[in-house]
């Protein structure tokens, strides 16, 4: 059995920076699903405009081919929108399921595995060793998510980030196919006021404890 974390949470909670953190800590592979999303939602645009339909995304994400992402390309603010509006089409969840496993049968690391989303521990790995859910104030969000736009010369305000975030929230949790919600066994860590060194310090605890029963 491959060991297996999984990370799922809120957009800007945090949860990207600590699944890189654990991956490099313990050694394993790391895999961002959120840009299965994000890359669909490119593909989609750059293919039909912003008119495209549900049909277009299904036929896209049938032939899709993962290691054809760019993240460079994915991280803008316009396609977060897009991508939560793709993810809420159960067609394309149904698809993606499929490559989210065979990443781990095909894992590149003999290790294990961190993969990161909003159903990571509840539908692609339910028997995942370590399961987290990751959480943290809307305005602190958006400080981060700001930070990095801005980092990336993205023109876009607080007050924008904001409704954006609250959007994409309330789509990821409403949504009739794989909502986002914490997984029963999941430990929720709560970053709105420690930094991601502490953060790592926590989830690393319950890692290392799963890796030596
Ligand atoms: O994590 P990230 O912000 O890159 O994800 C973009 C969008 O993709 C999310 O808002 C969510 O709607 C969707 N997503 C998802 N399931 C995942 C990962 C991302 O629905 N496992």
């Amino acid at each position: 059995m491959t060991f297996t974390v999984a990370i799922d949470g809120l957009a800007g909670s945090g949860k990207g920076t600590l699944a890189l953190a654990l991956a490099d800590k313990f050694n394993l592979a790391y895999f961002d699903t959120g840009l299965l999303y994000r890359g669909l939602a490119y593909v989609a645009l750059d293919e039909f405009g912003e008119d495209f339909t549900k049909t277009n995304v299904i036929n896209i994400a049938k032939s899709f081919r993962v290691n054809t992402l760019k993240e460079s390309n994915l991280r803008s603010p316009i396609l977060g929108k897009y991508a939560s509006e793709i993810g809420a089409i159960p067609e394309v969840r149904k698809i993606l399921i499929k490559i989210q496993r065979e990443f781990k049968e095909k894992s590149p690391s003999n290790k294990g595995i961190v993969v990161d989303g909003r159903d990571i521990g509840t539908v692609i790995f339910p028997n995942a060793n370590v399961k987290l859910f990751i959480s943290a104030s809307l305005e602190e969000r958006a400080r981060r998510r700001l930070r990095d736009f801005l980092t990336n010369d993205e023109n876009i305000s607080y007050d924008e980030v904001i409704k954006q975030l609250q959007k994409r929230d309330q789509r990821d949790k409403e949504r009739s196919v794989a909502p986002l919600v914490a997984a029963k066994d999941a430990h929720l860590i709560d970053t709105t006021n420690i930094n991601k060194e502490e953060t790592l310090e926590i989830a690393s605890s319950l890692v290392a404890k799963k890796l030596s029963d």
